[in-house]
Formats: C-alpha cells, structure tokens, sequence
C-alpha cells in the first residue's frame, strides 16, 4: 500500500513539476507584458507634440476630455472600423517611425484612405456591416472615401477678394459656407462683416495709442445644387459673381448637408496653395452676424500672448463629450451601426477661428481620417490626431442672446459671433454697431457663458 502511495507521488512530481513551471512563466509573461503595455501608454499620454493614435480633448473649462474606449472595443460601427485600419498604420507602437513624421503625410494622397476602404469593403464582415446601415447612410457610404473634385470657379487673384494695395499679409481670411441660392446672405456679408480691405480693430481707452487692425480677405465656399431638383442654372450668375467680387469657390459636388465636411478637406487643400502667410482663418455659415472690429482686437492680443502657439490655435464654442445624435428625426442623426463612441471635443456653431499654420496641418493630418457625415466633428476628429485642442471663448455665441441682455444697447460690443440673422439683420446690425462704437467702446466681451451642452 505504502509502495503504491509513493509511487503515486512520484508520477504526481514528475507530471504537475513542469506544470507548475508553466503557470509561472504564464503569470511572469503576463505581467511583463502588461508593463511594457502601461509604459507605452503613459509615454503616449506624456507625449505632447505631434500626431498621436489617441490625444486627448479639451473641456470647455481646459481640464483634459475623457478617453474614448471605442478603438479598443471589440464590436465595431462602419466608420470605426474603417477608421481603425487607418490609424493602425500609424499606431506608434507598432510603427513608432511613420507615426512621428507628421510631415511626411504631406507626401500622402487620397489613395491611401483608398485603398484601407477598398481592402476593407470587400471583407464579408464589413458588407454586413454596409447591409445593416440605414438607407441614407449607405448612400453617404458610397461616396465617402472620394474627396478629388474639380474646381468649377475660383478668385482670380491668390488668396479670395483682397484690396488693392495691401501693405502687409493679411491677418484673417473668411472662409464661409455658402450655396448656389444664397446670394442675399453673400450680398450682406460683403456689404458688412465681410467687408475686404484695411479693416480698424475696436480701440478701448485704455491703450489709446495703439491702432490695431488688418487686412481681410473673403471667400464663399459652395457645392453644386441637385440639378434634379432645381432647374435653375445659376453658373453664370455665380461666374459673373466672382468676375465682379472675386470671392466665389465652387466645386463639382452636390452640396448637401452629408457633404459639407468635403468643403473644410477641400478648402484646406486650396489653402495650403494659394494663402502664403495669411495668419488666421474664420471659417462659419453665412446665416451668422461677427463683429469683425474686436475679433480683429482680440486676434492682436492673442499674438501679443508670451505663451501663444499658433500652430495649434483654434477658438470657438467648444462642446466637449458630445454623443452621437440618435433621434431619428434630427439632421445630425448617426445610428451606431455607423459610428459608436463619445465625438472629441470640437468648435460647433456658426463659425470658428483658426490660424493659417493650424490649417496647413489640418490639410496634412485630414488625409489619414476618413471622412464623416457631421463637418464640425470630423474638424474635431482631425485635432485630436494632431493633440491640439480647441479653446472654449463665450463671445462665440451659438444660441441666441437672452431676453434681457439683446435690450441692453452694448450687447453686440460684448460677443465676437452670434448665429443666426438673416441679410435684413446683418444690414441694420452693422450698421448699430457703427452708431454705438463710441458709447460703447470700453465694454468687455463676454467672459461667461452657459456651460457647453453634452450633445450636439
Ligand atoms: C470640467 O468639466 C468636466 C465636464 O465638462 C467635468 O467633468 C470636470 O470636473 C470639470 N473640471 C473642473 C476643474 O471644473
Ligand atoms: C456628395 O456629392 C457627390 C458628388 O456630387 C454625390 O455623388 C453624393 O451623393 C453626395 N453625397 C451626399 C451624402 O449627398
Ligand atoms: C483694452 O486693451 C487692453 C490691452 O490690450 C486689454 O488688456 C483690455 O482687455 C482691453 N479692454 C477691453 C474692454 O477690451
């Protein structure tokens, strides 16, 4: 009996020794890992210049924006998996040189998001995938990875409607979304806040001597209207338009509301060509009203800032830990068979100011993201991967004054931008704050809003 025992032991030694070897190499393995995987982790994290695979927002109160889990998730939307092909080329652990060199994506064309859709779309899982979309999502889907479109009309001379003489590079370029119809807003524009030219920034009486302005330059961005729909040809009118103004850029796609993100891709590219030095870039709707002297001010402050970094500068209203839109009814609707996961902080509302250089790297950057549906988050898509977060100012005023405060007489003194006004407005507004510059020169901008909302 004894005999057997202790031949048991040894055949219990002989077998479990070398599991017991292996358990430990598994649970050492593991933890080694998982080490290396922190390290790169925080690295990535305290890592703050140049593209990441995961940067960081900004709230609106400057503290950092949660991280999205969506790329670690294992259930993926249409776009997030097509996007993750993408960002796996650059991920920086897996290619740390590639994922460094953000200049060398200016060496990138669009066949690069080509060719990860086209892998991707003929992979079964993803037909699925394309199967299950709404009906108005599959049609977005069979043009999204296209953003080659011809130029039908641009200004003649560099740059969007400029002044005669100008004297020094000029400080701000508006770049406005437009459409074929909107010719009275494009006409107030011009006539108001638009005006090109030397443009005098609002003087305040405590720096008295000091003159501040710039040179403005103007361009209205516009798609084609469905020639089903309207049997208008206005190609003439906005040719005779462009002869005349010199601030027309068109393109060869029908603009919708889907394809409005195809004007910030394709406007950075004409940018990055034809603006040389131009420092900043208002970028809004037509249906909005700025108080073009005291941007001009603030923009001069900004550069006068110690700490400003113009190659990440973005000011607006910024709503942070937005989630998909998924009310049916709404026009930013994105069911999450499309795209799941919280949208990075981004400058929403009728308009927002960059610098030119922040441009440039937009125009690099947005070649490595796939387009999206919503324009406002697809611009906050492509400032994530380059780190650089858009700052929240309250004088961008995307919901309407309130009651009491449009009464006072100042109130337009305190914004930089308010949405929305029809041409009829923007005449008599323009025209108020011409009377009231005086009287009201010393009052501030706004320096609180209402804190951003959580949706879009
Ligand atoms: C900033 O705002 C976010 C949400 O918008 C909140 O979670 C965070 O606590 C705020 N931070 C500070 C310092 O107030
Ligand atoms: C965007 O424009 C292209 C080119 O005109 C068109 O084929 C496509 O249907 C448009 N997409 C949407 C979502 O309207
Ligand atoms: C007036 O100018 C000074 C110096 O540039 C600036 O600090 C201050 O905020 C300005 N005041 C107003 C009311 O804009």
């Amino acid at each position: 009996m004894a005999r057997i025992y202790c031949r048991l032991r040894n055949v219990l030694i002989c077998v479990c020794t070398p599991c017991m070897f292996m358990l430990l190499m598994v649970v050492y393995l593991t933890f080694s890992l998982y080490m290396v995987l922190n390290d790169s982790v925080e690295k990535m994290k305290n890592h703050n210049n140049g593209p990441l695979f995961v940067a960081r927002g900004s709230n609106a109160n400057g503290s950092y924006a949660s991280l999205p889990g969506t790329f670690w998730e294992k259930e993926k939307a249409f776009w997030n998996q097509l996007q993750r092909a993408v960002d796996l080329s650059f991920n920086p652990i897996l290619y740390p040189t590639r994922a460094k060199a953000e200049s060398e994506r200016v060496y990138l064309d669009d066949s690069f998001l080509d060719q990860s859709f086209s892998k991707l779309a003929s992979i079964d899982s993803m037909k699925d995938k394309f199967e299950k979309l709404p009906e108005h999502m599959q049609h977005y889907s069979r043009s999204m990875q296209r953003r080659k479109y011809p130029i039908l009309i641009q200004p003649d001379g560099a740059c969007g409607a400029k002044a005669k003489h100008e004297e020094q590079t000029p400080l701000i370029l508006f770049a406005i979304k437009s459409s074929e119809l909107n010719i009275k807003n494009r006409q107030a524009i011009r006539q108001t806040w638009g005006q090109v030219g030397w443009v005098q920034g609002q003087k305040n009486s405590s720096n008295e001597e000091e003159e501040v302005g710039g040179y403005v330059r103007r361009v209205f961005l516009l798609g084609k209207e469905n020639s089903q729909l309207s049997s208008l040809d206005l190609s003439d009118m906005l040719h005779a338009e462009n002869r005349r103004y010199g601030d027309i850029l068109q393109w060869d796609f029908e603009d919708t509301f889907f394809n409005l993100t195809l004007k910030d891709v394709l406007f950075w590219s004409w940018f990055s060509r034809s603006c040389g030095q131009t420092l900043f870039v208002f970028k809004g709707d037509d249906d909005v009203f700025v108080n073009t002297p005291k941007l001009i001010s603030y923009l001069h402050e900004e550069l006068k800032k110690p700490q400003a970094r113009m190659t990440e500068f973005m000011v607006g209203d910024v709503i942070g830990n937005a989630m998909p839109i998924r009310s049916k009814t709404s026009k930013y609707f994105i069911p999450d068979s499309f795209y799941k996961g919280i949208y990075p902080s981004y400058a929403g509302g009728g308009g927002v100011v960059y610098s030119g250089q922040l441009a440039r790297r937009l125009h690099h950057i947005s070649k490595t993201v796939h387009l999206y549906p919503i324009d406002d988050v697809f611009v906050g898509m492509c400032m994530r991967r380059l780190n650089a977060h858009p700052v929240h100012h309250p004088a961008f005023l995307t919901f309407d004054f309130t009651k009491k405060e449009v009464e006072k007489p100042c109130s337009y003194h305190t914004i930089l931008l308010v949405h929305k006004r029809s041409p009829e407005e923007l005449l008599s507004l323009w025209a108020d704050l011409k009377k009231t510059r005086t009287q009201c020169r010393d009052v501030p901008l706004r320096a609180t809003g209402k804190p951003s909302r959580g949706v879009l």
